[in-house]
Formats: structure tokens, sequence, C-alpha cells
């Protein structure tokens, strides 16, 4: 069995990329093995799972969905609140357990949690079980480590945050919507937020490289394709760019469907509008978090807009983009929220409509400013609170999807249905969930559907016959 040749540019300083390339020697080691990848976190991590899976399939392993029948077990761990740790810590249980009298058991910790200092002091000293641990910059590293850890035991973090990294490949989920990675990153520093400790500072890929990976995408028979960055608007400030131009570059390679997540409210300009008003392929969605309807809060977490800069381009966006759907991310019980803090989100919530929201209670992360910050609402009033804002996100999330119904929309069918096996499901160009009666054929087209019910999280539609995409 021949390997691919792994090209993996090492240094953007350099002029002459660095490659690193795969022998044949390592399937020898990892032919038949088994590996099992669970993946927790944001899209982010989604698509770098998609890399792991490259790397190991090329390595010779076969994936499995069973835990028992796996030679080595990688968890791709988010950090962004305590709850998502927890679930790490808990399924780690698990796997200590098997890894009992099994010297062919390996554990690699990937992801955000591996970039914390805390976590990795804990698997020194209390989870020496666990065999690699490696950071979310350097996944290329993971063959080397892997042939390292079937000779001996090391625990070692390698991060190397300030790299881009070129020529990744990934074994992507879907056939026909790709994630396409255009930046790395945060620099915003949020005063709850751990991912700029996690993920590092913001590095954009090059304009050209981003637009050649969206051919190649297009040219295999993807659809769709999602730009994906912790802040997407922030994309080129440290390279001379501008996410408005790779917006455009994007949208003329004519590529059908075009996303982006996520947009900071900070430094979404006038520009990003009207691009995304004026190419039918760029898709009107747009996930906007919020975070608080109030001044004193927003200022507390560093989010650097009031809430009438917020509702001015919310304005905006909705005046200037024909039917765009915009959602949020909401954190209730920030350290200091008071009931009237909190009124005025609810507030903003009445006034924006959103099509839908992500909403939180405030974690406290270890390293980050709010972690210190006086809290003096009991975690009672915080769930109160929640249950509350989720009501009121609920009623406008169904009272947007209500208005869908008995209408035509354009739904990218991407398989079939969770709910209901007879069914498929896509999304509509506003990011609208639909379980879709219809063919199997219509898997991977963009296809007419007819909406016939319509629920806060998502829609029923029948398929009318006729192929949008061919
Ligand atoms: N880059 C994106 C968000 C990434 S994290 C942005 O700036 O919008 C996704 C969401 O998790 C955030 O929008 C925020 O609402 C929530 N979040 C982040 N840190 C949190 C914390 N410490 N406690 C509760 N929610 C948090
Ligand atoms: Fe976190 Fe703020 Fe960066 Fe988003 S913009 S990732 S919330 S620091
Ligand atoms: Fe979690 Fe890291 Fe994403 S902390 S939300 S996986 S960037």
């Amino acid at each position: 069995m021949h390997l691919p040749d792994m090209k993996i540019a090492k240094d953007r300083s350099s002029k002459e990329n660095k490659y690193i390339d795969l022998k044949e020697d390592y399937q020898k080691v990892f032919k038949d093995k088994k590996f099992f990848l669970r993946t927790y976190g944001c899209q982010m991590n989604v698509h770098d799972s998609e890399a792991i899976r490259s790397y190991m399939e090329q390595l010779g392993f076969i994936e499995t969905n069973k835990i028992e029948d796996a030679n080595v077990v990688i968890l791709n761990t988010c950090a962004i609140r305590e709850n998502a740790r927890d679930k790490v810590v808990g399924f780690l249980g698990k796997c200590k357990y098997l890894k009992k009298n099994r010297d062919d058991f390996k554990i690699v910790i990937a992801g955000c949690m591996s970039e914390q200092e805390d976590v990795i002091e804990d698997i020194r000293r209390k989870h020496q079980y666990i065999d690699i641990v490696i950071g979310t910059h350097n996944i290329y590293e993971l063959p080397k480590l892997l042939l390292q850890e079937f000779d001996k035991q090391v625990v070692e973090v390698y991060s190397n945050s300030d790299e881009v990294i070129e020529g990744m490949n990934y074994a992507r989920d879907s056939k026909y919507s790709a994630w396409v990675n255009i930046m790395y990153g945060c620099d915003k520093f949020c005063t709850y937020c751990i991912v700029p400790y996690t993920r590092g500072r913001e590095r954009s890929r090059k304009l050209e490289n981003i637009v050649d990976e969206v051919k190649e995408l297009k040219n295999k028979g993807y659809l769709e394709v999602t730009l994906l960055g912790q802040n997407v608007n922030a994309y080129g400030r440290d390279i001379g760019e501008t996410f408005s131009h790779l917006l455009e570059c994007v949208a003329q390679t004519g590529i059908k469907r075009i996303r982006f997540v996520t947009s900071h409210p900070w430094n979404f300009t006038d520009e990003m509008i009207d691009v995304i008003a004026k190419y039918d392929n760029i898709m009107p969605y747009i996930h906007l978090p919020l975070q608080s309807g109030s001044n004193n809060i927003l200022k507390k977490m560093n989010r650097r807009y009031t809430k009438e800069e917020y509702l001015e381009l919310f304005k905006k966006m909705k005046q200037r983009i024909p039917g765009v759907a915009i959602t949020t991310d909401i954190i209730v019980g920030f350290p200091g929220e008071s009931a009237s803090d909190f009124e005025e989100t609810l507030d903003v919530v009445r006034t924006c409509e959103y099509d839908g929201a992500y909403t939180f209670i405030f974690s406290p992360r270890k390293g980050t400013p709010a972690a210190l910050m006086e809290d003096n609402t009991p975690l009672k009033e915080k769930e109160e609170r929640l249950y509350k804002l989720n009501e009121l996100v609920n009623f406008y999330a169904n009272k947007n999807n209500q208005k869908l119904l008995n209408k035509e929309v354009e739904v990218l069918i991407l398989g079939d249905s969770e709910k209901d096996q007879d069914k498929v499901y896509g999304y509509t160009d506003t990011m609208k969930l639909v379980n879709v009666e219809g063919p199997k054929d219509i898997i991977g087209h963009i296809v007419k559907v007819k909406i016939t019910a319509a629920k806060s999280f998502s829609l029923d539609g029948d398929y009318i016959e006729e192929k949008v995409t061919n």
C-alpha cells in the first residue's frame, strides 16, 4: 500500500517550506490498528478532528466507534466551560478502566484542554495513564508522537502558537459541505474566555491558499463551504488583507453556498455587509454574539462595543441584506450582573427577535480576568435567568420559523434525518434545519422544499420535484 506524501509547511516565515514526509515504515507499525475519536467543543475542533482522522487513516489505522476495540483513543477536548471539561474527565475515567491490562491501548488528549497549564499539571501528577498530550497548534506532530509512543511512554506537549500550517489533509465528515479555516486564534481577550489562551494569537492564512482550497473543494463536488475563525471579521489584519476582500474572492469561485462563523460585532465593517448583500452565493445568515445587553457588563467583559452600537449594526444588517437570519450567543450571570442588567439583555432579545441563540451560564475559567471578579449572584438565580432567557429566545425562534410555513425554500440536503430514518435533512440558506420528506437520491443536492411544519429548533418540509443544483 502506498502512503501518500504528507506535505506540511511548518514555518510560514521561511520562504522555503519545510516538509515532514511520512515514511512507509509508519504503516508497518500501525497497519490494522484501530482508533476511536471523540470530539467536544466548537467547529474548530470538529474541523481539527477531520485533520486528525486524515492522519490516522494515512498511517494505516482504521476508525472504530467501539472504544473497546480501539488501540488508540483520541479525545479532542474543549475547555470553554466547566461542564465541557467535566464531560472529558468523566470519559477519561472509562478510558482508564479499559486501559487496565492492555499494553496496546493508548490515550491521546488533543484540543483546547491540552493547552491549559493546570490540566497538564494534573495529567503529570494524577493521570499518568494518558500517553500523549498534543496541542491545538501542532496536530501535524501526531504521527511522530504516535510512533514514539508505541515504543516508550511520554507525556509531552508540543505547542507552537505562532505558526500557520498549510497543506493539511482532512478526512471530512461531509462530501457536500466543508469547513475551511481562514484564521487561527483570537486576540480579543474577552475577560471570561479561555480561547485566546488555548488557541493563541490571531493569525490569518494567505488569501490565495484559502481560495485555492475552496476551488479544490468545488472541483471535488462540494456545494458549501463554511469559513472558520473565532472572529472571522478580523481576518487579514496581520497580513494586510480584509475579510470583505476574502469573501468577495471566495464568492467569485462560484461555489454554491458560502457561510462564515463567528462574527464579532466590534469590527464588522460596512464593506462586509455590502459584499454579503452583493453575492447570491454568500448565505444570508450571520451569527452575531451579543453576550450581554448591558453596557456595564459588556465593558466588564471587554467586548469593545456598546448595546447601542450592536443594535445599530444589527439594524444595518437587517436593512441591507434581504431576508438575513441572525443568531447570537448570550451569557447570563456574569460577575456583577444585576437584575436590571439582565433585563437589558432581555430587551435586546425583544428588539432583535433572533432566529436562535446559544445561551450559557457564566463559567469561571482559571487564568481569565473574570474568574477573579466578585460574583454575588447565587447559582439558583442564574438558572432562573437562563430559563427566562431561553423562553424568550424560543418564542422568537418559533415566531421566525412560523413565517416560513407553506413557503418554498431551497435546502442543501446533507444526509439521512437523525429523527426519522425515512426522511432526509438539510439546511436552508438562512441555516434553518429542515427534516424533509423525499427520496434519498436528493442527498447532496440543493432542492426546493415546501415547509409543512415549523417548530422552535427545526422545520419539516416536503420535497418539490425540482433539483436546483442540476
Ligand atoms: N469567538 C466566538 C465565541 C467562541 S466561544 C465569539 O467571540 O463570539 C462560544 C460562546 O461560548 C461565546 O460566544 C460565549 O457566549 C460562550 N462562552 C465563552 N466563554 C464562556 C464562559 N467562561 N462561560 C460561559 N460561556 C462562555
Ligand atoms: Fe473568546 Fe471573545 Fe475571542 Fe470570542 S472574541 S473567542 S468570546 S475572547
Ligand atoms: Fe472549546 Fe476550544 Fe472551541 S475551548 S469552544 S474547542 S476553541
